[in-house]
């Protein structure tokens, strides 16, 4: 039986949002329900309700989130009712040369929910990022869904789902940090501090936060970042250099997504270093380099797509590590909200004030 739920969506560019009662169908083969138990707010969700990722209101919002499977659709066997799971955006096919090489995250033959929910007049919705947390139960495929250790905490386990994990997976899966590395992370926000903490679970020796903002830089240190640089008030290339001995860090990592900070990231590199971009940036924002520079340059330079990483891998293997209290993912959790305090959350995520609010049901 379809189910009536309360949720979170946006109707309109630059409308706030509202609670409304949305239907959750049955989930058909290949699909799941979830009893959403806590979904962080993004930058994404915000970015949905702006106009800025496609027109394709209304917008059923929410992705970083963790809960416990209801009920599934024919042939799941993945996952079962009971499970608790954290979601990804993309049930990836499994087949397509992407796949094949074992590099998902390029698969762009995915296979989310296919039935859709509803408003109650019928229309359908537009789940964020393939998920539509900011719901009591929300529909996706099975194959969104990754079971982890049940003893952690939902509020931290979510956030794994999105911003965290791209943080966390920039440093260890595309960086490749190792024992003993330098790494330098500019910009600290939500993103570059999940770098920052994957970069010390890797073993990282030197930890360079850079940011314009001495709060995020106090925060950085507090999550594992050992030096902090504030690029308003220093060069931070030189600085970058003078803390890794006049060389450059072994890797850098961009998560600002801004014309400046790249160049940065590109040059605070040591000649042989991994210069990681996360920082998303905009479709008119441009980077001019002397190509001598380009060329002269050793290492490599490489962007991280939802960290580079494998749900039903890194999912499991952070939350043990979460367990263990070798990663501190409460760390992120700023607040816990009602379900109708998302819009105040996005004020305050617009403010800089919080690294994760995450609503609790
Ligand atoms: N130099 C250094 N830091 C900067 C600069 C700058 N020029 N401009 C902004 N910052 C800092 C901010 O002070 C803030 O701490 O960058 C941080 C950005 O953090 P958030 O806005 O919280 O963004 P976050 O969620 O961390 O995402 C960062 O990664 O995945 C992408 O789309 C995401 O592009 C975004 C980036
Ligand atoms: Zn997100
Ligand atoms: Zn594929």
């Amino acid at each position: 039986m379809a189910q009536q739920v309360k949720a979170v969506v946006a109707h309109a560019v630059g409308e706030p949002v509202r609670i409304e009662t949305i239907t959750v169908p049955d989930p058909g083969p290949g699909e799941a329900v979830v009893k959403v138990q806590a979904c962080g707010v993004c930058h994404t969700d915000l970015h949905y309700r702006e106009g800025g990722i496609n027109d394709e209101f209304p917008f059923l919002l929410g992705h970083e989130a963790a809960g416990i499977v209801e009920s599934v659709g024919e042939g799941v066997t993945d996952v079962a009712p009971g499970d608790f799971v954290i979601l990804n955006w993309r049930a990836v096919c499994g087949q397509c040369r992407a796949c094949r090489r074992g590099r998902p995250w390029y698969c762009f033959d995915t296979h989310n929910a296919k039935q859709r929910m509803t408003l109650a007049d019928g229309t359908e919705l537009t789940p964020a990022l393939g998920i539509g947390a900011f719901a009591e139960k929300t529909l996706v495929a099975a194959g969104q869904c990754t079971k982890v250790d049940p003893s952690a905490s939902p509020a931290a386990a979510g956030l794994l789902g999105c911003g965290v994990m791209a943080g966390i997976g920039a440093a260890i899966n595309t960086g490749n940090v190792g024992r003993g590395d330098s790494v330098a992370v500019i910009g600290c926000g939500g993103v570059g501090d999940a770098a920052i903490a994957g970069a010390r679970l890797a073993g990282a020796e030197r930890i360079i936060a850079v940011d314009i903002d001495d709060e995020k830089l106090r925060t950085a240190i507090r999550i594992g970042a050992t030096h902090s640089v504030n690029s308003r008030k220093e060069d931070a290339v030189e600085r970058i250099r003078e803390l890794t001995g006049g060389f450059g860090a072994d890797v850098v990592i961009e998560a600002v997504g801004r014309p400046e900070t790249y160049e940065q990231a590109f040059y605070a590199r040591d000649l042989a270093g991994t210069v990681v971009l996360v920082g998303v940036p905009t479709p008119e924002m441009k980077l001019e380099l002397p190509l001598l520079d380009v060329f002269g340059r050793g290492g490599s330079l490489k962007s991280s797509w939802y960290g580079d990483c494998l749900p039903s891998r890194d999912f499991p293997m952070l939350i043990d590590l979460y367990r263990q209290g070798r990663l501190d993912l409460d760390a992120f959790v700023t607040e816990t909200i009602a379900l109708d305090e998302v819009e105040q959350a996005f004020t305050r995520m617009h403010e800089g004030r919080v690294l994760r609010s995450v609503v609790q049901f």
